[in-house]
């Protein structure tokens, strides 16, 4: 027979002991650079039933190695970053989340025009330590693109989303296999930084809950500095900013353009060309690279101006070889129809100021995540309005809406070189964004928020609600 107290003692005794064993087991090597590319594995789905597809997600702590480095991580499938996901539009598409971590969880599906309410992306539910839940998201015929996965829980986001829990979600469409794009090779990247200490991600200070939190090791699908031997002529990398605040701005070291063609999960009118990209946290981006002139090229990331924190020099992040068999390609011209947002139709211009860790002077609380808040703003079902979003602060904040995407049509006065439908958009400090947006199809409450993942744990989020 044990007293309660002799095996509280035993425990602490034999967690004592398991943390020493892992402390002693913790040997950090150099980090492993230059490997081949990896392909992230992808979630298994059962695609016998009618309505679409579904699968499995557990959200777990795993041991692992990172770019050769001992490392416990949190993950998404028992990978890192999580597994890539690839539903397709007008399915429906069921996933079970299983939370196997021992804090409160749950998903969010960043970017995907679905329901903020029931059981689609609703931010609201909770799933505690060892729970499940049922999530079931009805993707739209136009939906197209790359978005993500990651937990939204009120002060449980940016220590999470650090240690691993990060997984792409492409939403395939005819788009894909009917256009140009057919010949090009894809690649979903997702670009993350991590620190490992003593075998862990390394936990946060109090300067990250200001400044967010970088990791050293900048990671293209977990690895340092990877090598893609191309297959084809012509690449299409799909790319992801799953970092909790590093901002990635990357070009060419051949000084060659990258053909941007997607933003944000909605592909442009045409193709763009553009000597650098930068992307926010949480933004994705889609570009092709034409290989078909041979040569070894390195995509480069460059420190971009956001402000307090040492600069990360200049660094390839991916190598790209070009193929043994080259072929001429052809790049595609016109993509898609963004409709514009219609000015003369807007029922509310609202001002949203983003300042001091606050947006308009209000910091989301815990107890919000039971949906207790008045919400900052109420929006009539079906509304067209203009959000006059100014970053009144010292620091850059990307600012996120669920669920609609917005029209951008200007920035500190200036109109968009191209017409551009985004779920985040990075404001520098001073800059004002007026964003057009069509609440339709849905209503119900949800966030918006800065992308800077410690900001948001800190209230720099808020709440709207559409009925
Ligand atoms: Cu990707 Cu509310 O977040
Ligand atoms: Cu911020």
């Amino acid at each position: 027979m044990i007293d309660a107290r002799r095996r509280r003692l035993l425990q602490a005794t034999l967690a004592f002991a398991l943390a020493g064993r892992a402390h002693a087991a913790c040997r950090p090597s150099k980090p492993v650079a230059d490997e081949p590319l990896r392909r992230l594995p992808e979630l298994a789905l059962d695609r016998s039933v009618s309505w679409g597809a579904r699968g499995v997600l557990r959200a777990a702590p795993l041991d692992l190695a990172v770019a050769g480095q001992p490392a416990r991580l949190l993950t998404y499938g028992e990978t890192y970053p999580g597994r890539l996901i690839r539903a397709r539009a007008g399915e429906t598409f069921a996933l079970r989340f299983e939370n196997r971590l021992d804090i409160p969880s749950n998903l969010h599906f960043h970017g995907v025009a679905v329901s903020p309410s029931g059981n689609a992306d609703n931010v609201w539910v909770v799933t505690p330590p060892g729970a499940d839940f049922d999530y079931e998201l009805p993707i739209l015929e136009e939906e197209a693109g790359l978005f993500w996965i990651h937990p939204h829980v009120h002060g449980n986001t940016a220590r999470p989303l650090f240690a691993g829990l990060a997984a792409p979600l492409v939403v395939e469409n005819a788009i894909d296999r009917e256009s140009e794009l057919v010949q090009a090779e894809e690649h979903v990247l997702v670009l993350k930084d991590l620190t490992v200490e003593n075998c862990a991600a390394a936990p946060h200070r109090p300067t990250d809950w200001i400044l967010g939190k970088e990791g050293e090791m900048l990671l293209v699908n977990g690895q340092i500095r990877p090598r893609l031997h191309a297959r084809r002529s012509l690449l299409r990398l799909r790319l992801v900013n799953a970092s909790n605040a590093r901002f990635w701005k990357l070009a060419l070291d051949s000084g060659e353009p990258l053909h941007l063609i997607a933003l944000d999960g909605r592909f442009l009118e045409s193709r763009v060309e553009i000597d650098e990209l930068l992307l926010v946290p949480a933004g994705r981006a889609e570009v092709l690279i034409d290989l078909s002139h041979g040569g070894t090229r390195r995509l480069i990331y460059k420190p971009s101006p956001r402000r307090g924190l040492n600069e990360t020099p200049v660094q390839p992040v991916l190598t790209l070889l070009p193929p043994d068999a080259r072929q001429p390609v052809a790049l595609p011209q016109r993509l898609a129809t963004l409709p514009r947002f219609d000015e003369t139709a807007v029922e509310a211009q609202r001002p949203v100021q983003l300042a001091a860790l606050m947006i308009n002077h209000r910091a989301f609380h815990h107890r919000h995540q039971g949906m207790q808040v008045t919400p900052t703003f109420e929006v009539k079902a079906g509304a067209r309005e203009i959000w006059i979003v100014r970053n009144d602060d010292v620091m850059d904040h990307p600012f996120h809406l669920h669920t609609w995407h917005f029209d951008v049509l200007s920035v500190n006065g200036k109109a968009p070189p191209f017409a551009q439908h985004r779920d985040t958009i990075g404001l520098r400090p001073g800059d004002v964004a007026r964003l057009g947006i069509h609440f339709d199809r849905y209503t119900g409450r949800t966030m918006f928020h800065c992308h800077i993942a410690e900001h948001a744990d800190q209230g720099m989020m808020a709440v709207v609600e559409v009925k």
